[in-house]
């Protein structure tokens, strides 16, 4: 069973799928580039595209050092396996993908306990709930010894003062800080500020290289190099060593050259069609490139069927549903998506009036 996977298949006539910007295909110059990349074995460190991409992506973040992962789930579970030992905890924000969507592996391999944090619709985490959830030297509890942030939070870039101040909170108490980044570009994106500057307040980031900036797999952890040599150690240990990955560490570089900068496009889009769907009547919110759409009470299947047939996948069942704008989202592409949510929700508008 797989939540994720429900929509959207067997649908030849896709034209426009708003489900996730993991969904992206690598365009003709990235796989181009991934066919001339030079490779090594990159477990006996000998890979030169995979170590150019590492020493890319922690510059860029003004970080030390990088590790290349095959997935952001297993560069987030290094990561607290890295900054944790069993018995340890770890503070993350209740609405967090690392609490919520990695099958809580920090504590089914690490016995690591997680101790979620309430946060706003904003995604922010308070200081004083960060102070609050530190755990006194006690041997009832167990050691307090990371915060895990996350921005941009569903959709939401997290304002820096408010990262700040959380990331402070932590480090007050002692604890180390790592930032689950799988959309930081687009935080930066939405923020108006360089990544460096969303990457400062915290030891580690997990960079996602396969959501906007559209690359077909992988993700980068960057840290000091103490920490990134365990974290070495657990990706090997997690199965995550892999051979000739310059053929995929290329993909990433492409993305970090040619596509960072036309996120910016996917947030305008997904301001679009908020604004559409707002004039058609919905309820929308966006967030950098994500749409919310409030669904009318028991109508979700009504518009799943009807944005297919015009084309458009949408996202799963939800009383928000998640529309997520990507770079295999066009202009035109938007255009038909707005057409057929227009139609349908004029359409209920009317069928509400005649109700009444
Ligand atoms: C915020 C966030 N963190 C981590 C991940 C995990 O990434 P992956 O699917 O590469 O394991 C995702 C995936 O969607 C995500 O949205």
């Amino acid at each position: 069973m797989n939540a994720y996977a429900t929509m959207g298949r067997g649908t030849a006539a896709i034209v426009c799928d708003l489900r996730s910007d993991t969904l992206t295909t690598p365009c003709d110059g990235m796989r181009a580039a991934m066919a001339a990349a030079k490779v090594g074995d990159d477990v006996y460190g000998e890979d030169p595209t995979v170590a150019r991409l590492e020493g890319a992506v922690a510059e860029r973040l003004g970080k030390e050092t990088g590790v290349f992962f095959p997935t952001g789930t297993q560069s987030n579970l290094a990561a607290l396996l890295s900054h944790c030992g069993r018995g340890d905890e770890v503070l993350v924000g209740e609405r967090q993908h690392i609490r919520t969507s990695e099958a809580a592996g920090a504590s089914v391999l690490g016995g690591i306990a997680i101790w979620p944090l309430a946060q706003g619709a904003d995604g922010v985490i308070p200081a004083e709930a960060v102070r609050g959830a530190v755990k006194p030297e006690d041997t009832h509890y167990p050691v307090t010894r990371l915060l895990c942030l996350e921005n941009t939070l569903g959709g939401v870039a997290v304002p820096l003062a408010a990262m700040g101040e959380a990331a402070e909170a932590g480090r007050g108490a002692g604890l180390a800080v790592h930032l689950d980044g799988a959309r930081v570009f687009n935080a930066a994106a939405g923020l108006g500020c360089d990544v460096e500057q969303v990457a400062a307040p915290v030891d580690t980031v997990s960079v996602c290289l396969s959501k906007g900036l559209g690359a077909p797999v992988g993700s980068v952890l960057v840290g000091d190099a103490a920490i990134l040599e365990k974290a070495r150690r657990w990706r090997k240990m997690l199965g995550g060593g892999m051979r000739q990955a310059g053929v995929v560490a290329a993909a990433g570089l492409y993305a970090l050259e040619h596509t960072v900068d036309r996120l910016a496009e996917d947030h305008a889009r997904a301001e679009r069609l908020a604004a559409a769907l707002r004039e058609a009547g919905a309820t929308a919110r966006h967030a950098t490139n994500m749409v919310f759409l409030t669904v009318p009470e028991g109508r979700y299947g009504a518009l799943h069927d009807h944005m297919t047939g015009c084309g458009v996948s949408i996202g799963g069942e939800a009383e928000e549903v998640r529309l997520v704008l990507h770079r295999d989202v066009s202009d035109a592409a938007l255009e038909v998506a707005i057409a057929g949510f227009s139609e349908f929700f004029r359409k209920s508008l009317k069928l509400t009036f005649r109700t009444q």
